[in-house]
């Protein structure tokens, strides 16, 4: 891609309505424009971010096994009366009425749907274990939409269902999703730790939220700083394995995390004082296990192996895809804008031509671009006639991990720059010798395949 034939408005003033950084640098960087409260157009760059978290969540949700499909967002009342949540879930609900008057809702999660479907098809236990999934726009009318894409009023979740015969089962489910929810983030690179949360208008005991910790973060969070040590790595799992999974989950849930929803002052004291923590962090997801509260409710039963009609035992899982932009962001930028991890970065390198207009730099620089492209990396080529100050400020603020910069003093030395966003540092090389390098470093960080 090149910047002159791009759609990138980059905002040179800090808008006055944001409060937090990362809500700041999502509109300087031309990613989001608000069209109302709450609610965001996703611009060119945005969505490209966008679609590659999708694109992560997609990856490691079928690789533990769960199926992915689609539901509408409008849905009807009358689901909702069944369950019983038309009326418990309050004004966050957004409700209207079709011409015909029948009421209607936009869906703000899909427990309800999901059930739906589930016994509209399945009948016996032999189709179980079953976890569909969906990525899909929800609306809330959330009272005080915020922070940006951190608590909008629409915004992008990725909600899964798990359908089982026995409560060991599903809890095996529930800690299949705590392990591919571990990897997912890692993958953004990003430490979202594991808390013990309330369950809120879900329902069930069994839940745990993923905390991303952020002095701007909505939830005051308490933990054993042991905790932080943790990482999931690239170890092998087999998510058909119940003692596998139960392992990883001890291993992440046995050291003190909770929200402040759940803390217990008097077990949290018992932690070495210096191991104490006490900060914010940002919910990025969560999982629970409701046994039979849908299922009964809505009649979703299967035949058991003796023949016994019974409830199935469900969890839901949901994962914020729109509001990881945020924290994501919140974890990595630094005073010149954001620093993308090479994991969801919107291109892996940018190429700042120092002389625009200059034959032999503007040819060497289409030259990188085309190496880079046949090595499978995606460029975006700052070609305009630009100063390089004003050329460096675009990149830096836009955050992609890596630039190579340009210009005919080092193209008479034979190298091009690299320069790491993160570190800052540089580095002279060929330009052969850069792509290799580009090359390596993303093999660690292929790109999602996405569906
Ligand atoms: N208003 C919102 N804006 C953006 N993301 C949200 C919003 N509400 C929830 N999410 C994301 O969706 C995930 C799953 O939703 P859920 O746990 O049902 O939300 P909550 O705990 O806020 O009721 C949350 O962990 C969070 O990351
Ligand atoms: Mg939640």
């Amino acid at each position: 891609m090149r910047l002159s034939r791009y759609f990138l408005p980059v905002l040179k003033e800090t808008p006055a309505e944001a409060q937090i950084v990362s809500h700041r640098l999502m509109l300087r960087a031309g990613m989001i424009k608000q069209t109302s409260a709450g609610i965001y157009s996703w611009l060119p760059l945005g969505f490209k971010v966008l679609r590659k978290i999708e694109n992560i969540v997609h990856d490691e949700q079928i690789k533990a096994g769960h199926i992915p499909m689609q539901m509408p967002t409008l849905q009807t009342a009358d689901l909702w009366r069944e369950s019983g949540r038309y009326d418990a879930y309050g004004p966050e609900m957004l409700r209207m009425k079709d011409r015909h008057d029948r009421d209607m809702l936009f869906s703000p999660t899909a427990e309800e749907l999901f059930t739906d479907t589930f016994r509209s098809y399945v009948r016996s236990y032999k189709d179980l274990p079953l976890t569909l999934y969906q990525i899909q726009w929800k609306f809330r009318d959330e009272i005080r939409p915020r922070f940006g894409v951190m608590r909008g009023r629409e915004f992008y979740m990725k909600d899964g269902y798990n359908f089982d015969l026995t409560k060991a089962d599903a809890l095996h489910a529930y800690n299949r999703h705590l392990v591919s929810y571990l990897r997912t983030y890692e993958r953004m690179g990003l430490q979202a730790i594991p808390m013990r949360a309330d369950s809120g208008p879900i329902g069930g005991d069994d839940t745990h939220e993923f905390l991303v910790l952020a002095d701007t973060g909505e939830s005051e969070v308490f933990y054993d700083s042991q905790i932080t040590d943790l990482t999931f790595g690239d170890r092998e799992i087999d998510f058909d394995n119940k003692d596998q999974c139960q392992a990883v989950l001890e291993e992440f849930t046995s050291r003190y995390a909770r929200t402040d929803e759940t803390h217990d002052a008097e077990i949290f004291n018992k932690i070495p004082e210096e191991r104490r923590r006490v900060a914010r962090g940002i919910e990025v997801g969560q999982i629970f296990y409701f046994g039979t509260k849908y299922s009964e409710a809505m009649g979703a039963t299967v035949q058991d192996a003796e023949g016994n009609v019974v409830p199935v035992h469900m969890g839901s899982h949901g994962i914020g895809v729109s509001r990881l932009l945020g924290a994501i962001i919140e974890a990595s930028h630094d005073e010149n804008g954001i620093i993308w991890p090479e994991g969801v970065t919107p291109f892996h390198v940018g190429i700042v031509n120092l002389k625009q207009g200059d034959d032999a730099t503007d040819g060497a620089c289409a030259q990188l671009e085309a190496a880079l492209e046949a090595a499978g990396l995606e460029p975006l080529y700052d070609d305009r006639k630009e100063r390089a100050g004003a050329k460096f400020a675009t990149m830096d603020l836009i955050g992609l991990p890596w630039r190579v910069t340009i210009g005919p003093r080092g193209l008479e030395k034979g190298v091009v720059e690299l320069t790491s966003r993160r570190t800052g540092e540089s580095e002279e090389l060929s330009m052969d010798a850069a792509v290799a390098r580009l090359k390596e470093i993303y093999a660690k960080h292929p790109d999602p395949k996405g569906l």
